[in-house]
């Protein structure tokens, strides 16, 4: 049962004179934000008002009147301007919680119409480990799946890793000239990441270098620095107002400026990173002298590449030895972070499939070619998509369009989800224009766009080397930080330490992983987020620490009291709500089902996790409140057992569809 979605069907029945189209009127039912405007709230007779040209409050009136729900909620109330403010009846919520007590699916409906979703999530490129960027696209793609697979919709997830592209230019150039057989021999993945590494690192020395050389940087440099009369330092940029603000010479500083000062800041910080690159190669005589011995990198790893494409049987023999290894890494991270795909259809997957594409583009009339190159021109965007390069190559673009192609015939969906940072906004928004200029108009296309993952500084989360965090020291540093929590927590009960040592470990896993992937979800998706090891494992506040905790707390009520939840189920017996505190309990434990129909309407699993937050807090207030292993009379033991059953149950099954697990005891 859901509250708000029966709402509005009582809401339907009596608009239905009134208004064909009511959906977007029913939208705005919602839970109420505030105690003293009951449970529910519908503002609609607003907008209905200016509809139909009558005064709101008459329509609320009304409204409440034909309005059939006297068997859930007490007679609405119209407040203001015409808000129809609505109190479920006590005993209607006790009737739906016992109800949903003893429903496997803990009360919560399948979608009338289940549809078919694509989700295109996490997507590493391959043969470069997986770092912290990573995370966010594997949790929440993750948690979308689970979500929408508890609500009955059919979900295929696709992983599409890049298993093509010029990283593995990378690694075949490195196999050729810097290979150390001996370490391959017996540890491939992490031979091929070294490889990787060293051509990244000397790549990246001669792209610096050359753009030192040119000078042009230097230059700007100078020219905005002796527009102010203290000189700046790297740093002192947007990034960091405090010190910015000493150089201003007051708060008001004009536009022209400030904007002066942020360009000369990046700038100067710009060139400081190039410095420090060329000076880690220039440092060691070793690399200096590779550098030197292999000029114009890029394009010999380019070549390497585009051999590859073209079906160079050396390279296509060691693209195949190589990528098991980079497949069985990956799968070794997923297997650690619980997450599963039904396909992992990389890029390579559509290589042969490009060249027909291009010119059925071309014979439709789409594309046409502009200097040489195949283009899309969209109306609404600058930039054409290019889909084949002046030389033959073809893109990122035209891969997507291939894959899109192949999901349409092959699973027919209704919605295709792209969970990937925002930094491919214009990439999608291309895609999806030119998805219709294909004829697929019905399907949802969808960008499930995410911020960046920043360092407790503010700037994206690298370490001291300039890499981004890995993605595997990052769980392991979480791991390593909640056993010692648990220990400590274990160690300080009053009647002595209760776990073994396997015990704690298996727990610190958990609630390490857990740690990690609940901050990230817990995140408005479309924000950036400081990543920090103490407060995502803190033990109070919105963490899955303070979840995990509350469950086992729930769960050793019934070891303490001897008590079988299982039959305690299965017994028939009514859910009572004798006092405030267990009414504002099972209200919130009725509210999981239109909590989650709520979070997949944006595909934002932090109002699931904001959810789950405010249903502990309602245990919390409970719990203290109302006695349970010593109620009288034994129906009310026995209710408020229920009550806490069904909480432990919310609290676990919300956790699993974020992708986390509880812990029994900890
Ligand atoms: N491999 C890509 C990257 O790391 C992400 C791919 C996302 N999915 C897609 N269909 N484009 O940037």
């Amino acid at each position: 049962m859901s509250i708000l979605t029966e709402l509005k069907r009582r809401f339907e029945d009596a608009l239905r004179s009134w208004a064909a189209e009511a959906r977007d009127l029913l939208e705005m039912i919602r839970p109420s934000q505030e105690e003293r405007f009951g449970d529910y709230q519908a503002n609609l007779a607003m907008p209905l008002g200016k509809r139909l040209g009558r005064p709101p409050r008459e329509i609320a009136a009304e409204l409440a009147a034909r309005l059939d729900v006297s068997d859930m909620a007490e007679p609405p109330e119209i407040a203001g301007p015409g808000f129809i403010n609505f109190r479920l009846r006590t005993d209607w919520l006790a009737e739906q919680l016992t109800r949903a007590a003893a429903d496997p699916r803990l009360g919560v409906p399948l979608v009338s119409s289940p549809r078919t979703y694509v989700i295109d999530y996490s997507a590493p490129n391959v043969a470069k480990p997986m770092h912290v960027g990573h995370i966010r696209s594997t949790v929440i793609g993750d948690a979308l799946c689970r979500m929408l697979r508890f609500m009955g919709c059919r979900v295929i997830s696709d992983n599409h890793i890049g298993d093509w592209g010029v990283q593995f230019g990378m690694i075949l150039y490195g196999y050729k000239h810097f290979l150390d057989p001996e370490a391959y021999r017996r540890q491939p993945v992490q031979e091929l990441a070294r490889l990787y590494r060293l051509v990244r690192l000397l790549m990246d020395y001669q792209e610096a270098k050359a753009k030192l050389a040119e000078g042009r940087l230097q230059a700007r440099i100078a020219e905005l620095q002796s527009h102010f009369p203290q000189p700046l330092s790297a740093g002192s940029g947007q990034s960091n107002p405090a010190q910015s603000s000493k150089t201003s010479l007051s708060g008001k500083e004009a536009p022209v400026a400030r904007a002066m000062k942020k360009e000369l800041a990046e700038l100067i910080e710009e060139q400081a990173e190039l410095e420090k690159k060329t000076a880690q190669v220039e440092q060691s005589a070793e690399l200096a002298r590779l550098a030197a011995e292999h000029p114009n990198l890029e394009s010999r790893v380019l070549a390497e590449t585009a051999k590859l494409h073209a079906g160079d049987p050396e390279n296509r023999r060691l693209w195949q030895e190589f990528l098991p290894h980079c497949l069985a890494e990956l799968d070794r991270i997923y297997q650690r972070l619980g997450v599963q795909f039904d396909w992992t259809l990389g890029e390579s997957f559509y290589h042969d499939r490009l060249a027909g594409l291009v010119e059925e583009l071309l014979a439709r009339g789409l594309a046409r070619i502009s200097d040489g190159a195949v283009c899309i021109f969209l109306d609404g965007f600058d930039t054409p998509m290019i889909i084949r390069k002046q030389d033959g190559a073809f893109l990122y673009a035209t891969t997507d369009l291939a894959t899109l192609q192949y999901r349409m015939e092959t699973w027919r969906p209704d919605a295709i989800l792209y969970v990937v940072d925002h930094r491919q906004s214009l990439h999608f928004q291309q895609l999806f224009a030119v998805a219709r200029l294909l004829g697929y108009r019905d399907v949802e296309l969808q960008h499930i766009s995410f911020g960046t993952v920043l360092g407790e500084d503010g700037r994206p989360f690298k370490t001291r080397e300039g890499d981004l965090v890995g993605l595997e020291s990052l769980l392991d540093e979480a791991v390593t930080r909640a056993l010692k929590i648990v220990s400590e927590n274990d160690d300080a009960k009053p009647d002595g330490p209760e776990l073994s040592s396997e015990q704690r470990a298996e727990i610190a896993e958990r609630v390490g992983i857990g740690a990690v992937k609940y901050a990230d979800l817990s995140q408005n998706r479309t924000s950036d987020y400081v990543f920090s090891y103490p407060k995502m494992l803190a033990l109070s506040g919105n963490t899955s620490a303070y979840m995990q905790y509350a469950y086992a707390r729930v769960r050793s009520i019934f070891r303490k009291g001897g008590v079988e939840p299982e039959s305690l189920r299965n017994s028939g017996a009514p859910i009572l709500l004798t006092t405030p505190p267990e009414r504002d309990l099972g209200l919130a434990l009725l509210r999981f089902g239109e909590t989650l129909e709520l979070a997949l309407q944006d595909y934002r699993p932090n109002l699931l996790t904001a959810y789950l937050y405010d249903l502990a807090n309602r245990y919390s207030a409970f719990f203290e409140q109302c006695p349970v292993l010593k109620a009288q009379p034994d129906s009310l033991r026995t209710s408020r057992l229920l009550l806490c059953d069904l909480t432990a149950r919310t609290i676990q099954k919300g956790l699993e569809l974020l992708g986390i697990e509880v812990v029994e005891r900890m």
